[in-house]
């Protein structure tokens, strides 16, 4: 066979190798900047889904989240701001930025615990509308420092 074949042959197997290498890595993982978000508590607060293009689980909540999904923004709102009456939830929700939350007593333990148990700085459950959400250590974390970064937002804003 003539070399310069050969070497082609060679050439053009390590780069199909390293592409499908790039791309099996790549694969079913969400960069948060893939989508103009820049952590990845934003990308959970914003799509409920994290990095690594894991779907958040939640228990609770109105039936509509779980067939037309939604995060924390769909009911609190892309600033935090709250005010918003969900669908089949009867009350308006409440503001979400981190100092707000804070200012009306919440330490950050009472926060994750109203995120993940759904109860309030009593220990009582919150209104069946507020999901309880599923999330691991450091995506609790994440979305802990993005409603931080609500905070922050609205202050120099
Ligand atoms: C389907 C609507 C809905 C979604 C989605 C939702 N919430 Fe809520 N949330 C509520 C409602 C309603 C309340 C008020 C519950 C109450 O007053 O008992 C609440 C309360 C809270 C509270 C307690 C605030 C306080 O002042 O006691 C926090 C913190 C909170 N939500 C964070 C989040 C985060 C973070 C997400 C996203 C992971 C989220 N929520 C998604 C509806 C929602």
């Amino acid at each position: 066979m003539d070399i310069r074949i050969v070497v082609f042959i060679v050439a053009a197997s390590i780069v199909g190798v390293v592409l499908l290498a790039t791309i099996g890595t790549h694969y079913g993982k969400v960069k948060p900047s893939d989508n103009g978000y820049e952590s990845n508590g934003e990308l959970i607060y914003m799509t409920g889904y994290n990095k690594d293009g894991e779907r958040i689980g939640f228990t609770g909540g109105p039936q509509w989240l779980y067939m037309h999904g939604g995060s924390c923004v769909t009911c609190h709102g892309a600033r935090g701001e709250g005010g918003i009456v969900p669908m089949m939830c009867s009350k308006p929700t409440p503001a979400i930025a981190y100092e707000e939350l804070v200012e009306h007593g919440m330490t950050e333990e009472d926060i994750k615990k109203a995120i993940t148990l759904g109860v309030d700085d009593e220990g009582e459950p919150l209104d069946p509308c507020m999901p309880r959400w599923k999330l691991s250590e450091r995506d609790l974390n994440d979305l802990v420092d993005y409603l931080k970064e609500l905070s922050e937002r609205k202050a120099t804003s």
